[in-house]
C-alpha cells in the first residue's frame, strides 16, 4: 500500500515535470525572419523546451488548453550582442568604485530579468569583473533566477591604462582592471585563464573609449601582434572574439587580426568597411546609447571628459552605421545596455531604421545575424522545429511599426512563459 502511494507520487511528479514545459500556441501571425513573410493562424507545438512543429491551425486537432496569441505578431526571441548585465546605468564614473563584485552580481540578477522581459532571450555579455557574468549565466541555467541565455566573456582584456583598465585612482591604490595584460604571451595566458573560469567568448579593447578616464577614443590599443595572439588563442579554444574599437586604425587592425565582431565601430573608414565585408566580420554598432549619455550622463556620474568624447562620437557613428549598411556589411544588434538602463534594448531598432536599415534588416540583425555571430544558429534565431522555444509576441506588426519592439507584450524562453502583459 505504502509502496503504491510512493509510486503514485513519483509518477505524478514525473508527469508534472514532463508536462511543465509542453504547450501549444495559437499564433495570429508568425514572422519568418529570413524572408520577412508572415504565416497567419499557426500552431506552434512545444515539447521539452523546444519547438516540435509549426503549421496551420486549421490542420491541428486539439482538445485541450492552448496559449492564445491569435491577435499577436509572433517572432523568435531577440538577441543582443553587447550588454553588461552586472553594470548599472544609474551609476557611472567614480560612483562605480563603490560597487563590489558580489554587489554587481546581484545587480545582474535584476538586470537579467529586465532584459528577458524586454524580449531578449539570448545575450552576449561582453565584459564583467570577477567573472560575475559567468555566475549569473550559471544561476539562470540552473533555474535559480530568471534571465536570458548568456554567452559570457568574463573580464575584458586590455592594455595597462587602456579602455578596459580601471584608471580612476592614483597609483597607491593599485586599482587595475582584472583583464589587463600586455604582450603576446601575457594576453594568451589571459585568454586561457578566462577559458579556465568559464568564458564562452573573448572581449578585448582595441582602442580607447568614451567612458574610460584618460583614453583617446580614436587611439589604437594593442599592437597587431597582440591582437593576433588573442584571436589565435581564443579560436584554438573554440571561442569567438569581440573587439571594442572606435578609431579607424584600431578597427582595421582588429579585423586583420581576425576578430569575429567589432563593437562600436564609430569611426570606421571605407577601408574598414571593405575589410569587414571581405572577412565576414560583424559590426555591432550601439547607435541608441548616445542619447542617454548626453541627456543623463551628468546626473549619473559620467565624467566631463567622457561627455566631451561622446559629443564627437555619437553622430559620426550613426552616419557610419548608414554607410556600413549601404555597403552591405554584416550587421549585428548590440546596444551596450548598462550604459543606458537594461530592458530598453528594443529602443535601438527604431534608430537602426532611421539610420538606413529596413525594419526587417534590423530584426534580422537581432535574430539570425546575432545567432550566427554567437555560433548558436542551430538553437536560436528563427522559429523552426528543433530550436529552443524562445518566442516573443507583439501587439502590432513590427514591419509597419518598428517602435513596437520596445514594448514586447509576451515572452517565452525554453518553452516557459516569463511575461504575459495581457
Ligand atoms: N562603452 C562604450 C565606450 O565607453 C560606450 C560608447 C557609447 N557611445 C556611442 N556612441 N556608442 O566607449
Amino acid at each position: 500500500m505504502k509502496k503504491n502511494i510512493f509510486i503514485a507520487i513519483i509518477s505524478l511528479t514525473m508527469a508534472d515535470y514532463a508536462c511543465a514545459h509542453d504547450s501549444v500556441i495559437r499564433a495570429g501571425n508568425v514572422l519568418d525572419v529570413e524572408t520577412g513573410r508572415y504565416s497567419s493562424d499557426q500552431f506552434i507545438l512545444i515539447e521539452d523546451g523546444r519547438i516540435i512543429e509549426i503549421g496551420d491551425w486549421s490542420d491541428f486537432e486539439l482538445d485541450g488548453e492552448f496559449i492564445d496569441l491569435s491577435d499577436k505578431y509572433v517572432l523568435p526571441g531577440l538577441l543582443d550582442a553587447h550588454v553588461h548585465l552586472t553594470g548599472d546605468a544609474s551609476i557611472h564614473g567614480y560612483k562605480r568604485l563603490t560597487r563590489s563584485v558580489p554587489r554587481q552580481a546581484i545587480t545582474g540578477v535584476r538586470n537579467a530579468e529586465r532584459t528577458l522581459n524586454a524580449g531578449f532571450t539570448t545575450v552576449r555579455n561582453v565584459g564583467a569583473s570577477g567573472y560575475a557574468d559567468i555566475a549569473l549565466r550559471d544561476a539562470i541555467y540552473d533555474g535559480d533566477v530568471p534571465g536570458p541565455r548568456i554567452i559570457a566573456a568574463g573580464p575584458s582584456l586590455g592594455i595597462t591604462g587602456g579602455h578596459c583598465d580601471n584608471n580612476l585612482l592614483p597609483a597607491e591604490y593599485e586599482a587595475k582592471g582584472d583583464g589587463v595584460a600586455d604582450g603576446p604571451w601575457a594576453v594568451r595566458a589571459k585568454v586561457r585563464e578566462n577559458k579556465k573560469y568559464g568564458a564562452d567568448v573573448i572581449k578585448f579593447c582595441a582602442t580607447g573609449g568614451v567612458l574610460s578616464k584618460g583614453t583617446a577614443v580614436g587611439a589604437q590599443q594593442y599592437t597587431l601582434e597582440e591582437m593576433t595572439a588573442i584571436v589565435e588563442e581564443a579560436h584554438l579554444a573554440g571561442m569567438k572574439v569581440a573587439a571594442h574599437a572606435h578609431g579607424a586604425e584600431g578597427i582595421e587592425t582588429a579585423i586583420r587580426a581576425g576578430v569575429d565582431s567589432v563593437e562600436h565601430a564609430s569611426f570606421i573608414s571605407s577601408t574598414g568597411i571593405r575589410l569587414a565585408i571581405d572577412n565576414g566580420t560583424y559590426l555591432s554598432m550601439d547607435i541608441y546609447v548616445s542619447d542617454y549619455i548626453l541627456s543623463e550622463g551628468e546626473k549619473v556620474g559620467i565624467l566631463e571628459e567622457s561627455l566631451e568624447k561622446e559629443r564627437k562620437v555619437g553622430r559620426t557613428q550613426r552616419e557610419n552605421f548608414r554607410r556600413a549598411v549601404q555597403a552591405g556589411a554584416r550587421m549585428a544588434f548590440g546596444t551596450d545596455a548598462a550604459v543606458y538602463p537594461h530592458g530598453q534594448n528594443g529602443r535601438q531598432f527604431a534608430y537602426m531604421v532611421d539610420w538606413g536599415m529596413t525594419p526587417l534588416q534590423s530584426i534580422q540583425a537581432a535574430t539570425i545575424n546575432n545567432a550566427d555571430l554567437f555560433g548558436v544558429s542551430d538553437n536560436v534565431g528563427t522559429l523552426e522545429p528543433g530550436k529552443f522555444a524562445d518566442i516573443i509576441a507583439l501587439d502590432e506588426d513590427p514591419l509597419e511599426n518598428i517602435d513596437i519592439l520596445a514594448d514586447v507584450s509576451w515572452v517565452m524562453k525554453d518553452g516557459k512563459v516569463f511575461k504575459d502583459k495581457n
